[in-house]
């Protein structure tokens, strides 16, 4: 069976992908610091397929165990293996100089840290693994374009993409690869829009920008960015290592 670990599945993008998954009849483990009560309403109806691991992912020494709690999960009869980093943060969104800097270091263990601990851990776990197998490190515009305010998040998101390039790169030597790719869901309507919106001008210089995308109905709906998603991992090629964009997958 198709089993899914979704990180930062409670809202948002991740919570969307673990609804679709669902629906299409495949396993999801998903973690979080918190449980999406709609889907928790789904465990008795999904028939075993959904498992829940919490975890605070800024803790950086713990999570190999998170991810030994994850593989322990994993039933016999897994044939397509995905694991998509999705958790993130935006704050701060502050100038540099100006950065608060114990959430500055969140944001680095969770933007840029975890996922790619977890990347490792994921590819030493399941080195004997020779059926598909592949990590989705969600990225942004942000990791390949400089926004002033966003100094923290261009950087965390920057970090974690050249992460993910070699980890591409790596694995296509191995006897079996995992497939390590990025993607970048561009603008859509969750909680972190909110936490953008929120942001003064002085701190943010494209805050009006971010405020007319919701205005005209310009933020594209976590369920929709979800099905590009799922459509490109069910593909039967992907080029290791790719930053793949949302822009350029929707016809
Ligand atoms: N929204 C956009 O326009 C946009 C654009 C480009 C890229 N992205 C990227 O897309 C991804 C999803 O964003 P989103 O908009 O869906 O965000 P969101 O609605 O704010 O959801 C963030 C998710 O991350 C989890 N999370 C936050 N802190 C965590 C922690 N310390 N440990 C574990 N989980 C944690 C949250 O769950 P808990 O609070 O329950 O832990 C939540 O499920 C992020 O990587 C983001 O950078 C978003």
């Amino acid at each position: 069976m198709k089993t899914f670990i979704i990180t930062g599945a409670s809202n948002g993008l991740g919570a969307a992908l673990a609804k679709l998954c669902l629906d299409r009849g495949f396993r999801c483990i998903l973690v979080a610091r918190t449980i999406n009560q709609e889907l928790y309403h789904k465990t008795t109806q999904t028939s075993g397929r959904l498992t829940f691991v919490s975890a605070d992912l800024t803790e950086t020494n713990q999570l190999e165990s998170v991810m030994d709690e994850i593989i322990s999960h994993l039933k016999n009869d897994v044939d397509e293996l995905y694991f998509i980093n999705n958790a993130g943060m935006v704050e701060p969104i502050k100038r540099i100089g100006e950065l608060d800097i114990d959430t500055f270091v969140l944001q680095a263990k969770l933007n840029y840290l975890a996922p790619a601990i977890l990347t490792d851990s994921f590819i030493k776990r399941t080195q004997g693994y020779n059926n598909k197998k592949i990590v989705v490190n969600i990225s942004s515009g942000a990791a390949k374009n400089h926004y002033e305010g966003w100094g923290a998040y261009c950087s965390s998101k920057a970090g974690l993409e050249m992460f993910t390039r070699v980890a591409g790169i790596e694995q296509q030597r191995e006897e079996n690869p995992a497939y390590v790719i990025s993607f970048s869901p561009g603008v859509m309507d969750t909680n972190m829009q909110k936490v953008i919106r929120s942001a003064n001008e002085t701190d943010f210089a494209d805050s009006a920008r971010f405020h007319t995308y919701k205005e005209k109905g310009m933020l594209r709906s976590p369920e929709f960015v979800a099905n590009i998603l799922i459509e490109l991992l069910l593909e039967p090629e992907l080029d290791n290592g790719k930053f793949y964009d949302i822009k350029e997958l929707i016809k």
